[in-house]
């Protein structure tokens, strides 16, 4: 796959070294900032092109890989389709849910394939875990818990901190675990939210969410910028066991079965997974591109981005107004 790279800050870099590792050829790279599209085009081995312009009229190019802030998403995206690219974007998709819909509307007409960069659902404790609560490892699962915790980002003109470029935690953040809990445990119904968005002088954020799901299963999402290091984590409780994983623990994975009448039993199944193995973001660019091929079928698609964008917009719609939000139709 020849690919060309959009935006060559953080993302851009990672996704420069998993298309390498990917055997993907990256022949092209545009940022505004010459230094660092030269930068990139140094480490992957591409020409640094001149415009956005320039990279979409270069035959070579194949794909284009969006890496820009989110306000950026809906006119870069769009653009490459019409000049009939296909294309993969950096979640979130967009910052509105009409934004989401004419992206996958216009590469529809254009006959492009959009891929939106949802790399949870290629970690493996993340996979392995939606695996065993779909062979009923836990039982009927009950409550759900999911951490993702970090400091505050740091980003071109300081876009994170802008919540019309970046849309805040609830939007950038925790709709990594809200498109996972979608593909693990189905439909959400109702949100209810609360956040310190903008209520702090600090650069720091913070918010935890309540999802009922359709299952009747209740999760709570926490979500943080303010955090030392970075950290994610995950409770799955159900009728027959606990399933956990918390990235600062060595154990990469432990289910404790519920032994009927006594509380210890077996000392836990360790999943024999390892993390390590290979890049979550160069599985998640190895597949998009199989999936261009038409050698497989996509394992997250632009419409599983759109409703999850659709959960982040309800959470922080209940946290600026303290109300629980239904998901209607186009959640
Ligand atoms: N999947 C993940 O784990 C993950 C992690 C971090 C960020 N992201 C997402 O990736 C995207 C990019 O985030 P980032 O942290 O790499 O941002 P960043 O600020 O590090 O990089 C953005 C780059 O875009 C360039 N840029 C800005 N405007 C431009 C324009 N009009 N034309 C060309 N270049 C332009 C900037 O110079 C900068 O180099 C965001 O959507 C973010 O939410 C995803």
């Amino acid at each position: 796959m020849r690919v060309g790279i959009v935006g060559a800050g953080t993302m851009g870099r990672v996704h420069g070294e998993s298309h390498r590792e990917a055997g993907h050829e990256v022949v092209a790279v545009y940022d505004l900032r010459p230094e660092a599209r030269e930068a990139l085009a140094r480490e992957t081995g591409a020409r640094p092109a001149e415009s956005y312009e320039d990279l979409l009229g270069d035959p070579a190019v194949e794909v284009v890989d969006i890496c820009l802030p989110t306000h950026l998403h809906r006119e870069y995206v769009e653009a490459a389709a019409r000049a009939g690219k296909h294309v993969i974007c950096e979640k979130p998709i967009a910052l509105s849910l009409a934004d989401a819909r004419a992206m996958i509307e216009t590469c529809q007409a254009a006959r492009v394939h959009l891929y939106i960069a949802h790399v949870v659902r290629f970690f493996p404790e993340y996979r392995r875990a939606r695996e065993l609560v779909l062979a009923g490892e836990v039982g009927r699962p009950g409550i759900i818990r999911t951490s993702r915790m970090g400091g505050f980002p740091a980003g071109w003109a300081d876009w994170y901190a802008q919540p019309e470029m970046g849309g805040t935690v609830l939007v950038d953040l925790v709709i990594h675990d809200f498109d996972w809990l979608r593909w693990t445990f189905g439909e959400v119904e109702r949100v209810y939210a609360k956040s310190l968005t903008g209520r702090t002088a600090e650069r720091l954020d913070y918010a935890l969410v309540t999802l009922r799901l359709a299952s009747g299963a209740i999760a709570h999402v926490e979500g943080s910028w303010a955090h030392p290091g970075f950290r994610y984590a995950f409770e799955i409780a159900g009728d027959a066991g606990v399933l956990e994983f918390d990235s600062a623990r060595v154990q990469p994975l432990v289910v404790r079965p519920r032994q009927a009448g006594h509380g210890s039993g077996p000392a836990g199944v360790e999943v024999p997974e390892s993390p390590l193995a290979e890049s979550p973001y160069t599985t998640q660019l190895r597949h998009f591109a199989r999936c261009i091929r038409g050698e497989e079928k996509p394992v997250v698609t632009a419409w599983d981005a759109y409703k999850a964008l659709a959960i982040s917009l309800a959470a922080l719609e209940s946290a600026r107004t303290g109300r629980p939000v239904s998901l209607g139709k186009e959640g």
